[in-house]
C-alpha cells in the first residue's frame, strides 16, 4: 500500500467505523475504510433508513467521502463485520470504478481475523464501457 498506511491501520479504522453504523433495522453493523493513493484514509459505516431501500452500504459512503474530496484513485479497501463478510455486489462495482486493482481486507471484527481479497477476484470482468 502507498504512503505509509498499514493493512493494520486500514482495519483498525473499519473497525472503529463500525460502531457508528446506524443499523436498527437489519442489526447487522459494517464498518469500512478506504485509502486514497495520498495515502489518507476515509471511513465510512452502513446507514439504513426506515424505507429500507434506501439504506447506504459502508463502503459506498467511504468512497463518497473521498471521491467528495477529489479523491478518485483508490488503493485498499478495509470492511469490518462480525464474520469477516465480502462486500455486496452493488458495493463491487462501486469500488471498481476507482481502482484496477486493489486488495480488500475482510475484516471479522470479533476476532479480528483479516483475509485478502484482490477486486478482480470479486468483480471479475466488472462493468465498462469505457
Ligand atoms: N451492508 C453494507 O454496509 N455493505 C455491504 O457490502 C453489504 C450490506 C449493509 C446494508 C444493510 O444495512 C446491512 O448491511 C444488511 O444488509
Amino acid at each position: 500500500m502507498s504512503a505509509g498506511f498499514t493493512a493494520e491501520q486500514l482495519t483498525q479504522v473499519a473497525i472503529e467505523a463500525r460502531l457508528n453504523a446506524y443499523a436498527p433495522y437489519s442489526g447487522f453493523l459494517v464498518g469500512a475504510a478506504v485509502c486514497d493513493e495520498q495515502g489518507e484514509i476515509h471511513s465510512g459505516c452502513n446507514v439504513e433508513n426506515a424505507s429500507y431501500g434506501l439504506t447506504i452500504c459502508a463502503e459506498r459512503v467511504a468512497i463518497c467521502k473521498a471521491v467528495s474530496l477529489g479523491r478518485r484513485r483508490l488503493v485498499a479497501v478495509a470492511v469490518a463485520t462480525e464474520g469477516g463478510h465480502a462486500p455486496c455486489g452493488a458495493c463491487r462495482q462501486f469500488i471498481a470504478e476507482f481502482a484496477q486493482e486493489l486488495p480488500i481486507y475482510l475484516v471479522d471484527a470479533v476476532t479480528a481475523e483479516v483475509s485478502t481479497v484482490q477486486i478482480e477476484e470479486l468483480l471479475p470482468r466488472r462493468f465498462d464501457f469505457s
